[in-house]
């Protein structure tokens, strides 16, 4: 008699619409009213999933929710902090009581701003850095994550930054969240794995959103842009977005723990950079 209960290419999960890459499963993205977090919910509608938007922004939200219901896609808005963790309580049982088999979530929310060089921060400073890059993915990821196990299906993604991954000397405390961030996601997926339940960080860098705006007073700039990011160009939300939805979906149904820079190559490019002048890479630009 044949065993038909061990390793089999079976393994790997059949694909039925490759346009509906979600289909049928229910996402939490937080902040999804702007940037990122917008181009997920978007992106992610159309491939079939039914997004719960959690954002501090009510008319962001309700942005997000009327075009992605526009465009016959799925939706409802939350307007919380997620900053507070009694509000992600609520929000959570509120979420679970309609989508029990919730299965994709994407902590996205966090920011850098106010920006407090270290020399000038403070005890609630670092708390601020903390509640809103670190601890809501902690809140938010505890409150989603029995459901997923219970079903052994679940993609958390969380988004930090490229600053998790390099030293970034603008706030050290904000780069030490982000890469506590990206340090519980291969942490965590390495615990829950056995579980069904996989968790990658993506990590991005020149991003064109509302909290980062690369082209404001840079317009007479662009030809600089090979010398800033390997891939020649500014970077735009649905770059993110894209790679959420790899992670989401069953395309990467074996990948786990891992951090992925989204950043048009900026982290792999290190400190060399390239001098339209000189027409090559120089590690010790004179004049760009
Ligand atoms: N844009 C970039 O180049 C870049 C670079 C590095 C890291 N990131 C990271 O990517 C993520 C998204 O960044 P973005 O540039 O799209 O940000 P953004 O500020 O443009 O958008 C963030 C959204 O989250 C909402 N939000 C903020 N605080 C919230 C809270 N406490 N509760 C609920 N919603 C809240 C905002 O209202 C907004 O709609 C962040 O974690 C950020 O640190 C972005």
């Amino acid at each position: 008699m044949t065993d038909t209960s061990g390793p089999s290419p079976a393994d790997v999960a059949p694909i039925d619409d490759w346009n509906r890459l979600l289909d049928g499963r229910t996402a939490v993205v937080t902040g999804g009213g702007a940037g990122i977090g917008k181009a997920v919910c978007v992106l992610f509608a159309r491939h079939g999933v039914h997004v719960e938007v959690a954002e501090v922004d009510a008319d962001a939200a309700a942005t997000t929710v009327a075009e992605i219901i526009a465009a016959g896609g799925s939706a409802r808005s939350h307007v919380v902090d997620v900053t507070k963790p009694e509000a992600v309580s609520t929000f959570a049982a509120d979420v679970l009581a309609d989508h029990p088999a919730l299965s994709v979530l994407v902590n996205n929310v966090g920011d850098y701003r106010p920006l407090v060089r270290f020399p000038d921060s403070t005890p609630e400073s670092w708390q601020t850095m903390y509640a809103v890059n670190l601890q809501h993915i902690f809140a938010v990821t505890h409150a989603f994550l029995p459901t997923m196990m219970r079903q052994r299906r679940g993609s958390i993604i969380n988004v930090h930054s490229v600053e998790a991954m390099r030293g970034y000397p603008g706030d050290p405390v904000y780069g030490a969240m982000k890469a506590a961030a990206a340090a519980f996601t291969t942490d965590l997926a390495i615990a829950v794995g056995r579980h069904g339940v996989r968790v990658n960080g993506i990590g991005p860098d020149l991003i064109q959103t509302p909290q980062v705006d690369y082209l404001s007073g840079y317009e007479d700039k662009t030809d600089l842009w090979p010398s800033w990011a390997p891939a020649g160009r500014l970077g735009w939300p649905d770059d993110v977005a894209r790679v959420a939805l790899f992670l989401a979906s069953d395309l990467s149904a074996y990948v786990t723990g891992h951090n992925i820079p989204v950043d048009g190559g900026s982290l792999a490019g290190g400190r060399w950079f390239f001098s339209p002048t000189e027409g090559r890479f120089v590690n010790r630009p004179r004049n760009l």
